[in-house]
């Protein structure tokens, strides 16, 4: 661990467009830097992001991530910290679904249902990384192919992750792929952000706005009901901003299923290639400010809930209750076993295309 800090504080002096990545443990890692000093720190292994190094208002950069210390503690990461997920992210009820008049199984490694892929998701595999830079960015693209029957999954399955860190302050995401045969994709970031760049704070405070009228609601299992609700009226509407806490232990049933705000958010109906400004989320005391924009139709909005301290993250600390928050862009839980909600199905005469650009500044 200390060897990794010492490796990393070395990159940390290194700024500008020269990308570098460096062998840790036998896995490669890549910082990306910018023209402002912004810093991301990506590791091979599940593509995670370990770090998100950026300024408050006074000029002063902390890392804005949750995560570990060592990259030998990523190896269990039950929460999906700063990881690649797929092939399905969120759940699948039962781990099953059909496709072609064949029923596929996947594992239940969340109860009765399948969750974010399985035993050994994107987030727990080695991709293979290539640093690029270009006008005003460098980047990894991440590649990784997930052979036919991987977790369950039909078809051989090529994905290319690229991340990009631009001059504007910008982390896009654009997630490419195509498979031999028909089958079902939904591939998210599962980073958790606390943005006062203090570990182990809570995101409370932070007020997050969310452009969506709807949102799909969950049975006690965390499953979506099928139906695609109205926020109207309702402790989860954030169309006007309002903080994480404000209303996050309102009486309301959904809440109470997910222990807090654990939701999709409806931002289209359809898949579509239009970028959309999804959210915005604002703490008030550092000053920072994280805009998120898509091409999914849907966001999961997640508050921690089920951190419990029980995992000791950077610099040893416990990450408690709410002290991060995820905002998952996706396709909509359970799609394939929901007939109202956006097809996950991908064709071999296709291709997967999406994107997703969190964007950073203050106020
Ligand atoms: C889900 C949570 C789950 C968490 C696991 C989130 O994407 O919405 O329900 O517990 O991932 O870390």
């Amino acid at each position: 661990m200390e060897r990794e800090n010492k490796v990393a504080s070395q990159f940390a002096l290194s700024k500008g467009f020269e990308n570098r990545h460096c062998e840790i443990l036998g896995m490669r890692e890549f910082i990306l830097s910018n023209a402002n000093g912004i810093r991301i720190r990506i590791a091979e292994y599940g593509g995670i992001v370990r770090e998100i190094n950026v300024p408050d208002r006074q000029g002063l950069f902390e890392d804005i991530v949750l995560g570990f210390d060592s990259m030998e503690a990523y190896k269990q990461n039950p929460a999906y910290f700063g990881a690649l997920i797929g092939r399905y992210g969120n759940r699948i009820a039962h781990g099953r679904f059909d496709l072609d008049g064949v029923t596929y199984e996947l594992a239940k490694n969340d109860g009765e249902n399948h969750l974010h892929g399985g035993e050994k998701g994107f987030g727990s595999v080695l991709w293979d990384g290539e640093g690029i830079s270009g006008e005003g960015f460098e980047g990894v693209e991440l590649r990784y192919r997930s052979e036919d029957g991987e977790e369950g999954y039909p078809g051989a399955l090529d994905i290319s992750v690229t991340y990009r860190l631009t001059d504007e302050n910008e982390w896009i995401i654009d997630y490419l792929a195509t498979a031999d045969r028909p089958t079902i994709l939904n591939p998210t970031q599962h980073s958790y952000f606390n943005l006062t760049g203090k570990a182990g704070s809570s995101i409370l405070e932070h007020g997050i706005q969310i452009n969506a009228s709807h949102y799909t609601p969950v049975d006690s299992n965390l499953i979506p009901t099928g139906e695609i609700a109205a926020l109207d009226e309702t402790p989860l509407d954030f169309r006007a901003s309002k903080a994480i806490g404000a209303r996050i232990n309102a009486q309301h049933p959904q809440l109470e299923r997910g222990k807090g705000y654990d939701h999709n958010f409806v931002l289209k109906r359809a898949v579509s290639e239009e970028l959309v400004q999804a959210a915005e989320v604002y703490e008030p005391i550092s000053g920072r400010l994280m805009e998120v924009l898509t091409t999914s139709p849907g966001v999961q909005f997640y508050t921690g809930n089920f951190l419990d301290g029980s995992l000791q993250g950077k610099s040893g600390v416990a990450y408690g209750v709410r002290s991060g928050f995820c905002l998952e862009t996706q396709l909509f839980p359970d799609s394939p076993n929901q007939v109202n909600f956006p097809s996950a199905r991908l064709n071999p005469t296709e291709e997967f295309k999406s994107s997703t650009l969190y964007r950073f500044s203050t106020r």
